[in-house]
């Protein structure tokens, strides 16, 4: 590949911000989910609120129909329950007496940070009580030689990255959503993200975290220590958990110094098998300073230029993309090792490389904005499933094969190629029956049959808890029961979420 021909074209400015459309019906979790039945929870009484607005004030006891609509349908627009209630506390104390109450009560909750989460976790599917995070939004301290941020769960994930980033440092997860999401939300979840391939997954990151239980004992595991192995590290048991074990209130996360110097290469590809030879070349000669590795289809790539108007810097389609990062702390030394990858690569066409930050903004953008675009369709099907990277795309070519015919609009595959995580998405203009089951449980059973991962970061919510088993043996789904039950005997934390019904 020569240098000459990395195009170094000027792309338009695009808003990751995310587009939330809330118009659009929805239709009840329940009605559409059959194995839902409400369990024996109390109903919110008048005499329920009193006491809320004794705990909190009336402020931050949300009861008006106006005021409750979007704390009850999810991003994807694929959920909704009947919540009657949101409850916006602002200390773990005030969280603590929701929780003790509500215990008491019998009256079931749902904890919500950002609602950007895709599998139906976040939103009631019945009545439950919302909890919302979004007023628990301070950052504690941060403390640059020792590389931590100890702050509330509900702080916004690029308000975080943006006041770590003045002592200079980063968050060590980003992701789409990062204007909405909240850390409590993405520890609840383990969020992977862009950035999973260079500093791992959050059960190594969160050094600490503070959670409310569901009888409302509080367990302060605030510490900011790198080590310590003082008995069972019980602060994993809150992330990825969905809140089904407990209210995360408080996390202590590691942050890495920011780097210095940052590239972005964006190539396009004859085929899969050329995605992946570029990350392996990628892997072998840009060695410590790869941070980033993701791909798109150029399905992907229609979508987000005919949904959204964003342009293939490009010029022309290939069948794959793939969009390298490297971050550094020497601009000239990481210069010099993308030169000699890109002057070596055999394994793409074209490409176009750049160190200029509004570039590299919309070069990400394309990628970053592809659930976005979809979410312009009308119904989704996402999946987020991890599968031997060498056969991870072929789901993709199945699919479009299967589903043929029966309605779909887009069948597209993208994802975060570092990782092996596949995310297949299929949309429909409306709920096509035929097409639903043509896709569920087809997909898992491919998966399952690969040894895969039904879920590598979304997470299971109401979307996925039937079918755990595709990934879960008996026995490890036998002890999530007994921990929960251990955790929240009565089940008032989260239900119908993560664990199938029985
Ligand atoms: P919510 O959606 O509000 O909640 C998610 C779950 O966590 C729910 O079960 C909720 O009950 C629980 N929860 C929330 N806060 C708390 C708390 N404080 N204590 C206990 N439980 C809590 N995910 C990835 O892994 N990688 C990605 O690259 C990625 N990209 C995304 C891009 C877009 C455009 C969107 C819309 C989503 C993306 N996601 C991704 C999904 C991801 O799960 C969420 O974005 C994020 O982690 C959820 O945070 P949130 O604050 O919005 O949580
Ligand atoms: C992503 O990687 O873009 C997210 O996980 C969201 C999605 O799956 O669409
Ligand atoms: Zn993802």
């Amino acid at each position: 590949m020569n240098l000459a021909r990395i195009l170094k074209t000027p792309l338009p400015i695009v808003s990751t911000k995310l587009l939330f459309c809330r118009a659009l019906h929805v239709p009840l979790t329940a009605s559409r989910l059959p194995h839902l039945h409400r369990k024996s929870f109390a109903k919110v009484t008048n005499d329920d609120i009193k006491q809320f607005e004794g705990i909190l004030s009336s402020s931050r006891v949300l009861c008006a129909e106006e005021d409750i609509a979007g704390h009850c349908t999810d991003w994807t627009r694929v959920f909704r329950g009947t919540g009657s209630i949101v409850l916006k506390p602002k200390t773990t104390a005030e969280v603590s007496e929701i929780l003790k109450y509500c215990n008491n009560r019998n009256l079931a909750v749902v904890p919500q940070g950002g609602l950007t989460g895709l599998v139906g976790g976040s939103v009631p599917v019945f009545d439950e009580v919302i909890i919302s995070l979004s007023l628990m939004n301070k950052i504690i301290k941060i403390e640059p030689l020792a590389g931590v941020l100890v702050c509330q769960a509900g702080c916004v994930l690029q308000r975080l990255n943006d006041a770590v980033a003045e002592h200079g440092m980063t968050m060590p997860l980003d992701l789409g959503a990062k204007g909405a999401c909240q850390i409590g939300g993405n520890v609840s979840t383990n969020a992977g993200g862009i950035r999973f391939l260079r500093y791992g997954s959050l059960h190594a990151s969160v050094l600490g975290l503070e959670a409310v239980m569901a009888d409302g004992s509080v367990v302060d595991n605030l510490s900011t220590l790198r080590k310590d192995n003082t008995g069972y590290d019980v602060k994993q048991l809150f992330i990825g958990s969905e809140g089904t074990l407990g209210i995360v209130t408080s996390v202590t996360i590691a942050t890495p110094p920011k780097p210095k110097a940052i590239t972005v290469c964006f190539v396009g590809c004859r085929s899969f098998a050329d995605a992946l030879k570029t990350y392996a070349s990628a892997k072998a000669s840009l060695g410590e300073i790869l941070s980033a590795c993701e791909f798109m289809d150029n399905d992907s790539m229609s979508l987000v230029k005919k949904n959204l108007g964003l342009v293939n810097p490009l010029g022309e389609s290939y069948p794959f993309y793939v969009l390298l990062e490297t971050s550094g702390s020497d601009g000239s030394h990481d210069e010099d090792k993308v030169t000699k990858f890109v002057e070596a690569g055999s394994s793409f066409e074209n490409g176009t490389l750049t160190s200029e930050p509004s570039k590299i903004k919309n070069i990400w953008s394309l990628r970053e904005n592809i659930a976005v675009a979809l979410l312009r369709d009308g119904v989704q099907h996402k999946f987020d499933i991890s599968v031997p990277v060498e056969c991870m795309y072929d789901l993709v070519e199945i699919m479009r094969k299967r589903v043929h015919g029966l309605g779909a609009v887009s069948c597209v595959g993208y994802g975060h190629l570092g990782d092996g995580n596949l995310h297949l998405n299929i949309t429909s203009r409306e709920r096509i029956e035929e097409l639903d089951n043509a896709i569920v449980p087809f997909v898992y059973e491919w998966t399952a049959q690969r040894k895969g991962s039904i879920s590598a970061e979304h997470g299971l919510g109401v979307q996925k808890s039937q079918y755990i088993h595709f990934s879960k043996t008996p026995p490890a789904i036998a002890l999530m029961r007994s921990i929960k039950s251990t955790l929240d005997p009565k089940g008032i934390l989260n239900p119908y979420k993560v664990l199938p019904i029985e």
